[in-house]
């Protein structure tokens, strides 16, 4: 009997099969019978650099050497945190951005809901309350994500969390234009993943993000990117923010800022959203923070994996890598078992099949074959590889989701 409560699992089910992974490498995880597997979905979206760098142990261990840390509370700073804060600004798509570092994505998220609330009233309109979002968005599981997100498993039996909140269709850009004429006055913020991950990888329609950032300046709206997936190079790019030439008014980032090798999260906030804080006659203070805000230690393995993706040019071999995807995943569109393949916008895409428990045996074939795979809303596999992954991996995977779906088709 296990002691460990496992997320998002039917607890029964996992009883007696725990799956325990003890090794990685690259693209490749070991469990503890010796067995390897490839890791398509790079764990929860995060693993961008690929596992087994011992760098970044030495990098914490050096750093837990000389101080694990210290709070950022008040005047107080540690080295790598303040370092850290300074690069995260320099790679943003916002000028002079100031960054608040939390544990994590749905943190983020937390802070820059209250944040945006805060902002509002701060200039004098605190009827500026209410957070639009779009249906099949994801934006953690605290208690504003839960609110806000657009899949309705997270929501159910928790009853009203946050009452200003409204959702939009995932992708209708006029969905958006007329809730803003409708509630025009009321809206603090438009949370937007620039491409939407746990909800089935849904790119952005042509057009759709630029003419979202638009209306948000049209109607005093903040634009909010949730970049918790889409950050540090998984969009070909640094950021979704970056390729699609959109400057938000707040970023929320974790995953890929350390690669999942120690927890981290970071907000970005905008000159705007920042000035009535920090200017110099201010006197407020934003009241928000977190024990591990700025945590040194994770801030030194940040640095040395944003040193990694510099070196190895991670973020161009994910540019690289996003039309082999596309192409190799293209043959699966015709598959009769599958609905539709979703791709081309970086390392991240969804092949959505037609039910739920074709899904679900398609995903226990390839583990049988080696290949871990993850299913997501709507019935999807995500396909989500370490940014270092090959060009044969990619077949590889493919071949591995073909080989499944005719295994399935017929039995
Ligand atoms: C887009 C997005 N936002 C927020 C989160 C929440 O991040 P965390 O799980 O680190 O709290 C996630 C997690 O997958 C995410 O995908």
């Amino acid at each position: 009997m296990t002691a460990l409560w496992h997320p998002q699992a039917h607890m029964p089910s996992v009883e007696g099969n725990e799956l325990v992974f003890v090794r990685g490498e690259g693209g490749w995880v070991w469990d503890r019978d010796g067995r390897r597997y490839f890791d398509v979905p790079a764990s929860l979206w995060y693993c961008n650099i690929g596992h087994g760098r011992r760098e970044l142990g030495d990098a914490a261990a050096a750093q837990i050497g000389a101080l694990e840390s210290y709070s950022c509370f008040d005047r107080q700073a540690s080295a790598p945190t303040l370092e850290l804060a300074e690069r995260v600004a320099g790679l943003l798509p916002i000028p002079d951005a100031k960054i608040f570092f939390t544990s994590g994505g749905s943190d983020g998220i937390e802070l820059a809901a209250k944040l945006v609330r805060r902002y509002w009233s701060a200039l004098g309109r605190p009827g500026k309350q209410t957070i639009v979002s779009r249906d099949r968005s994801y934006h953690g599981l605290h208690a504003y994500g839960t609110a806000i997100t657009g899949i309705e498993i997270f929501t159910e039996g928790i009853g009203r969390l946050i009452s200003e909140t409204v959702r939009v269709p995932a992708t209708s850009i006029e969905a958006l234009a007329r809730l803003f004429e409708e509630r025009d006055g009321e809206i603090a913020a438009f949370f937007c993943e620039p491409v939407i991950g746990t909800g089935g990888v849904i790119p952005p329609p042509p057009g759709y993000l630029e003419e979202a950032r638009r209306l948000c300046s049209v109607h005093d709206v903040l634009f909010v990117a949730d970049e918790v997936i889409t950050g540090f190079g998984r969009v070909g790019a640094m950021f979704g923010c970056t390729r699609f030439g959109l400057e938000p008014d707040v970023m929320v980032m974790a995953k890929g800022i350390t690669s999942g090798y120690i927890p981290l999260g970071a907000v970005a906030v905008g000159p705007r959203v920042a000035e009535p804080f920090w200017r110099a006659d201010s006197k407020l203070i934003f009241r928000h923070g977190l024990t591990y805000s700025g945590h040194a230690t994770a801030c030194a393995v940040a640095l040395a994996v944003l040193d990694i993706l510099e070196r190895e040019s991670i973020v161009e071999q994910a540019a690289a890598l996003e039309p082999v995807i596309t192409e190799a995943l293209s043959p699966l569109a015709f598959h009769p078992l599958v609905n539709e393949v979703r791709s081309g916008v970086g390392v991240i895409a969804g092949v959505e099949l037609v039910d739920q428990a074709v899904a679900e045996r398609v995903r226990s074939r390839c583990l049988e074959a080696g290949f871990l795979m993850r299913v997501i809303t709507a019935a999807t596999l995500q396909i989500s590889p370490p940014l270092i992954t090959q060009p044969s991996e990619i077949q590889a995977i493919v071949d591995a989701i073909a080989s499944a779906l005719d295994r399935e088709a017929a039995s």
